[in-house]
């Protein structure tokens, strides 16, 4: 196993990007599939499908949070990037607040009823171009910043607290 210590963490974290396009490409594929031939997926099978993607982001979100939180300690409260860097953490919360309502909407699920699976369908679709506009604008200013700013010791203790994290879950 190659030893990624302290190698490059915002790269690791930038790479869900990429990764989450793939599966971005491969859920649209699905959910057009699954709106248009009559699949019987049951409530908790679409619940379990969904859950692969919305916990990739979640997942995500967490990482960047405390990156956020490491980048912020660099600058000034006065500081414009400071603005900047809120927004992405604000956007995080509306895309999660998007990710309820889909799975509050899920509750309602039934296979034979097209109206709640076109519904279901668009919804998704909404939140994948919410986070892939997201992803975009952060590859652009916050993973630059954050390559600028954070000093080999921010990034050993990032590294950590991610690894750690990732640990507890297993
Ligand atoms: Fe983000
Ligand atoms: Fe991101």
């Amino acid at each position: 196993m190659e030893d990624k210590k302290g190698v490059d963490i915002i790269s690791l974290i930038q790479s869900d990007h990429s990764n989450f396009l793939e599966k971005d490409d491969y859920l649209n594929k699905l959910l057009f599939d699954f709106l248009n031939k009559d699949l019987s997926w049951g409530k908790e099978d679409v619940k379990e499908f969904l859950a692969l993607f919305i916990n990739i982001i979640l997942r995500h979100f967490e990482d960047e949070a405390d990156l956020v939180k490491l980048l912020e300690k660099k600058m000034d409260v006065t500081d414009n990037k400071i603005i900047m860097i809120n927004a992405f953490i604000q956007e995080h919360e509306t895309i999660k607040k998007r990710i309820g309502q889909i799975n509050i909407a899920l509750n309602d699920y039934k296979p034979q009823v097209r109206e709640v699976k076109e519904n279901l369908k668009k919804n998704a679709h909404e939140i994948l171009e919410l986070v892939t506009k997201h992803a975009q604008k952060e590859d652009v200013s916050l993973f630059p910043l954050a390559r600028e700013l954070l000093t080999k010791s921010d990034l050993e203790q990032l590294q950590n607290t991610v690894e750690t994290r990732k640990n507890m879950r297993k």
